[in-house]
């Protein structure tokens, strides 16, 4: 059967019209949020657990940013920039949970840093994410 009836023919157009509205409205969104990374969706928070992220820092992360968070890994002599002294309290106080979050899961590059930071999120669960994010603000704080 074709589109014969025109009430027919417009409920299609509005339809069309419709869900490009929403895929426009959703665009908008989009480059709204990425302009501040500094400030989390409406609804995100941060909760989990420091000190079980612990093993996951020594195995992924301690390479580069070192054990206690110095920037001073093995690797760190072959990158530049340095990765991130996570301990500087002064600088780290200026970065937001969910710049720092970002940082770990889409990668340096998504929060206007290196790209030599990679993105964890194909490797680790959203949960140990967060659970990194509370370890590397307690790494600040000599812990
Ligand atoms: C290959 C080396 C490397 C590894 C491995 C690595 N990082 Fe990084 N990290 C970097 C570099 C390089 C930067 C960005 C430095 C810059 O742009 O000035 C960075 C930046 C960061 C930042 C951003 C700090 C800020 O300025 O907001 C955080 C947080 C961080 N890393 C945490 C982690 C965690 C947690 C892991 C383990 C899952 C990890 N990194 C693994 C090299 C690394």
């Amino acid at each position: 059967m074709q589109l014969r009836f025109p009430p027919m023919r417009s409920l299609v157009s509005a339809l069309v019209a419709a869900s490009m509205a929403v895929l426009a409205a959703g665009l908008f969104a989009g480059l709204l949020s990425a302009q501040d990374d500094s400030q989390p969706p409406s609804g995100w928070e941060l909760s989990g657990d420091a000190a079980r992220a612990r093993p996951t820092y020594d195995k992924f992360c301690s390479t580069c940013h070192g054990a206690e968070g110095h920037g001073d890994g093995v690797m760190s002599k072959f990158l530049d920039p340095k990765p991130k002294d996570l301990t500087d309290t002064e600088y780290m106080d200026t970065r937001s949970d969910y710049q720092i979050y970002l940082a770990i899961k889409d990668g340096g590059a998504a929060v206007g840093l290196s790209d030599k930071m990679a993105p964890w999120k194909s490797l680790l669960a959203d949960q140990e994410i967060r659970d990194l994010t509370l370890l590397v603000r307690k790494l600040g704080v000599g812990e």
